[in-house]
């Protein structure tokens, strides 16, 4: 089967209607969508659908199967269709949002993950994914932080890699393509707005937007989606530069580019293309190749290449590639690969992926305050169970894709399972609500509190609250969840907050009063397992954030690899003026990345170099101690960060090179070390060539980004 024979027997409408991505409705006769409504509206008539390349948004294998024998027969040149769908973060068994399972510190857990979904993608008849979102993000207001791994470039270069091994493996049995999105820098939207402004130096586009998309398309990424936002002026998917020049010429890009959804129209609501015609022109000759829910393609192409704007050339290669991922994919062979029914019920939130499920939950639960009050007795007679996400499936997160709420472990039921015989009860207090207001159910909850031996209140956003689209102005919690948590701690002490949300709150009120907050994200199907054991002592908390969590959210955007200001704030807690800071605020944010508290404490101590001096193209090893000063086993991310003192542009005043993951039994003590070299000090200088500049360095290493301690090499 040759793909360039193909491409040469296609129609250019043929050609065209191969780069034209729909969704499934249009495609399935039964789901009746008329050609005098939607496809119309569209510019498309019902003989433009036979030839269509790719289907996003379907349900199920027998559907996926349906619309593909169907169209298989439609087709005049028997070409199997493309099935896409928003696998983020697990298929039928729904593992934690991306930014809360990144805060495991575990790529190979993400990997594992990613493999899960895939194995249950396939099977429902999913062909590409459209993941990992490699957005690195710093505004927690921008709702799309849910999808991310974080704030710094390093750890996300490891996730997205992770993610496109996991998903894709050798695109055989069980596997989908990994489609990397959102090409680029979507996350750095202004004000956190969702689809609003981006605008940033070259210099920081390369060395922290950048990266992680690269580290997919190193991995091996069939996909990348370009995005929504303006970059420099000009709309993502019109912009030469970004698609043609860094990502097909320079990183040598070989796979399919895809727009987002009816992104080549909104160039005309941007105001960079005046009509459909000028819209299609800038996407192809910027060097998209699918076109997602639009159909400028098939509508204007055609003239264009008569105007001689576009040429066949570039349609030609475009189709190729498209038709290559489909031939690699086995689809000639095979048109239905995986997709099976029985198959996809016997996956379906299976044992083996529960296990997962529950074991990624625990493991990206955040431990951010606990005054001694966690873990709970597993000997405790009476437990409450209060507050919104208690009793409720509504924990999976949103980009769900099909799991569902009644297969989720509520954590009610995880409370229950786990202590079998105590008395369990259970009050919801208030709604989760943004916008509620009734206080009426409180009275319920403090009753339910009263004698309790334990207390476990959740708090925090509803799923649907972060997301697409999702952006706040305020990260807060809602007032009538302050009030709730006054009077259940006037009734009971012993209680811990279990904090549901997609993204970090700014929780200062909650740090000054709850005795223990433990962040366990939207922690997906097995959340309520993972949180009994854990607030229970049968797992210990070891996640890390991966965010800075704002003390308020004026701070946003808040991160920890900033820039040190001319005028920079020593001291927080007081008023300097002409210092880079706030007259009503910290500039600190109440948590920072990589902080993460556990049962247990750890020491550090000794911290060392092997030599002062780096020899360019040699390595000089960094070591600490670690001890575990507690009572219990526990594990600690070990954080290697280092400051370049000096160099022809500013360096942030940390940045993230190591880290290491050490398990440490109770008084145990472990040496930990990580050799720096030369390329970790790399970074663009305003020539915008990345190379490590020779001088001093400070080392840090320490359990979070604010760790204190450090040693000096010259890297000479
Ligand atoms: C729009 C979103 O921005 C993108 O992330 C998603 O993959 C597509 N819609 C398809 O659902």
């Amino acid at each position: 089967m040759n793909v360039k024979k193909i491409v040469e027997k296609m129609t250019l409408k043929e050609k065209l209607q191969q780069l034209t991505q729909l969704n499934a409705g249009f495609l399935d006769k039964n789901a009746g969508t008329e050609a005098t409504g939607p496809l119309s509206s569209m510019g498309l008539t019902s003989q433009d659908l036979n030839g269509i390349g790719s289907v996003l948004n379907f349900q199920g294998p027998d559907n996926v199967k349906a619309i593909q024998r169907q169209h298989l027969e439609d087709d005049t040149n028997k070409i199997p269709m493309l099935f896409m769908m928003d696998v983020i973060h697990g298929c039928r068994t729904i593992y934690p949002v991306p930014i809360g399972l990144s805060a495991s510190f575990d790529p190979q857990l993400v990997k594992d993950c990613c493999a899960m979904a895939a194995k249950e993608a396939a099977a429902e008849g999913i062909n590409v994914t459209f993941a990992p979102m490699a957005d690195l993000v710093r505004d927690a207001r921008w709702g799309r932080v849910m999808e991310s791994t974080g704030e710094d470039p390093y750890l996300n270069c490891l996730y997205s890699r992770a993610a496109v091994e996991g998903f894709q493996g050798d695109l055989k049995k069980g596997k989908v393509a990994a489609c990397v999105k959102h090409y680029a820098a979507y996350g750095a939207a202004e004000a956190g707005r969702d689809y609003n402004t981006v605008d940033m130096s070259e210099r920081t586009l390369r060395e922290y937007y950048l990266p992680a998309y690269k580290a997919a398309v190193d991995a091996g990424v069939e996909m990348v989606m370009t995005s929504f936002n303006v970059l420099d002026g000009v709309p993502a998917a019109a912009n030469k530069k970004l698609v043609d020049g860094i990502l097909r010429k320079e990183w040598k890009f070989g796979g399919v580019v895809i727009s987002d959804y009816n992104s080549f129209r909104e160039m005309i609501t941007h105001g960079v293309a005046e009509n459909e015609h000028d819209a299609a022109c800038l996407a192809v000759n910027a060097g998209n190749d699918i076109e997602m829910m639009s159909a400028t393609y098939i509508g204007h192409i055609e003239s264009l290449i008569k105007e001689g704007k576009v040429s066949l050339k570039q349609i030609d290669k475009a189709v190729e590639r498209v038709l290559k991922l489909k031939k690699k994919m086995g689809m000639f062979s095979d048109p239905y690969l995986d997709a099976d029914k029985a198959l996809a019920d016997s996956l379906d939130c299976c044992k083996e992926h529960r296990d997962l499920a529950r074991k990624a939950a625990e493991k990206c639960a955040v431990l951010l305050k606990n005054d001694g009050v966690l873990p709970f007795s597993t000997e405790v007679k009476k437990v409450a169970v209060i507050g919104p996400f208690a009793n409720t499936g509504e924990i999976l997160g949103n980009w769900r894709c099909y799991g569902k709420h009644e297969q989720t472990v509520t954590v009610l039921a995880g409370v229950k399972n786990l202590l079998g015989g105590a008395e369990v009860v259970y009050a919801e207090g208030v709604s989760g609500e943004l916008t509620a207001s009734d206080e009426s159910g409180i009275a319920a909850a403090v009753k339910a509190a009263k004698g309790a031996d334990a207390v476990i209140l959740t708090l925090g956003e509803p799923q649907g609250d972060s997301g697409e689209g999702n952006s706040k102005l305020d990260l807060e919690l809602p007032a009538v969840q302050y009030k709730l948590l006054d009077e259940v701690l006037k009734a009971n002490k012993n209680t811990a907050v279990l904090l549901f949300s997609g993204r970090p709150l700014a929780i200062k009120r909650l740090s000054e009063t709850a005795p223990a907050i433990l962040e366990v994200w939207q922690p997906g199907t097995e959340g309520g397992s993972a949180a009994a054991n854990l607030l229970f002592g049968k797992a210990v908390p070891s996640g890390k954030l991966t965010m800075s969590f704002p003390a308020k959210t004026g701070q946003c955007p808040v991160y920890y690899n900033h820039y040190n200001t001319g005028r920079p704030r020593m001291n927080d807690d007081v008023r300097v003026a002409y210092t880079s800071s706030y007259i009503d605020g910290p500039n600190k944010p109440l948590y920072p990345f990589g902080y993460g508290l556990s049962y247990t404490a750890f020491g550090y101590s000794d911290l060392k170099l092997s030599s002062s001096v780096l020899q360019s193209g040699g390595t000089v090893t960094a070591s600490v101690k670690v001890k575990n000063k507690g009572s219990v086993a526990g594990e600690e991310t070990v954080q290697l960060y280092i400051r370049d003192l000096f160099g022809s542009a500013v360096r942030p005043v940390k940045e993230l090179k190591g880290f290491k993951k050490v398990m440490l039994a109770a008084g145990e003590e472990k040496e930990v070390s990580f050799e720096i070299n030369e390329d970790m000090l790399a970074f663009y200088g305003p020539d915008l060539v990345k190379k490590a500049e020779k001088g001093d360095f400070k080392v840090f290493i320490g359990g979070d980004s604010e760790c204190a301690d450090s040693v000096s090499f010259r890297l000479v």
